[in-house]
């Protein structure tokens, strides 16, 4: 079946569409499973604890990396692949593309050398289709403020560091515009939710046509 993954800025409010979405096409009689990174799995979850931390101020930005390529390997094996294997749409709420961007280009341990080993632990298990939830910094770190729940070690990051992240989505853009779909994240909810599952539904039709 289809592996989705959602991808945007801290504050860009995938989380809330992307369980809207799973409704929505579970409602449509699809059988969905919507998971997150890093975690999604209980050894996967640990990891997340780790990496998140605000007490962990000395990992560096190897660590880091690692760290969330671990996190995703173990999801990738024990929860994606046996999932999508089973016929059920997989929706992930983050995924390689978070370490390309907040660690390679953010973090600036270079997105080539990052890859590299991103390549050789995901191998084929690419997603079929990436939403970008497309919002500025300026106007997430403000969503963010009024949620006010207490930053975990990324969000706690400078302005400056989420500038990059969202400079580094917008040039993986640029780069891979047949398999990432941007969507407007300022809209209302239910436009924004409409928009993702019909770029899902397309997606689906064109597997459909073509076996
Ligand atoms: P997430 O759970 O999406 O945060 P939130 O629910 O608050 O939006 O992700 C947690 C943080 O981890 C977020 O700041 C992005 C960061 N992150 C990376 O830096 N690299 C990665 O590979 C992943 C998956 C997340």
């Amino acid at each position: 079946m289809i592996f989705i993954s959602l991808e945007g800025i801290d504050g860009s409010g995938k989380t809330t569409i992307a369980k809207i979405v799973k409704d929505k096409l579970v409602q449509k009689g699809f059988d969905v499973l919507l998971t997150r990174e890093p975690g999604g799995e209980p050894i996967s979850e640990k990891i997340r604890e780790l990496v998140l931390d605000p007490e962990n101020s000395e990992m560096t930005a190897w660590t880091e990396a690692l760290l969330y390529i671990a996190s995703r390997k173990q999801h990738l094996d024990q929860v994606i692949i046996p999932a999508l294997k089973k016929g059920t749409i997989v929706i992930s709420d983050r995924f390689m593309d978070s370490t390309t961007v907040y660690q390679g280009f953010a973090r600036k341990l270079g997105i080539t050398d990052v890859d590299e080993i991103q390549n050789i632990v995901i191998g084929p298990a690419i997603p079929d289709i990436t939403l970008f939830f497309d919002i500025s910094p300026e106007e997430a770190k403000v969503r963010l403020d009024l949620r006010n729940s207490g930053s975990d070690r990324l969000e706690a990051e400078a302005d400056e560091f989420h500038e990059k992240v969202y400079q580094g989505y917008r040039m993986l853009i640029s780069e891979n515009s047949n398999r990432i779909k941007v969507i407007d994240a300022r809209k209302a909810v239910d436009v924004i939710s409409r928009q993702a599952i019909y770029l899902i539904e397309e997606l689906l039709e064109e597997r459909k046509a073509s076996q």
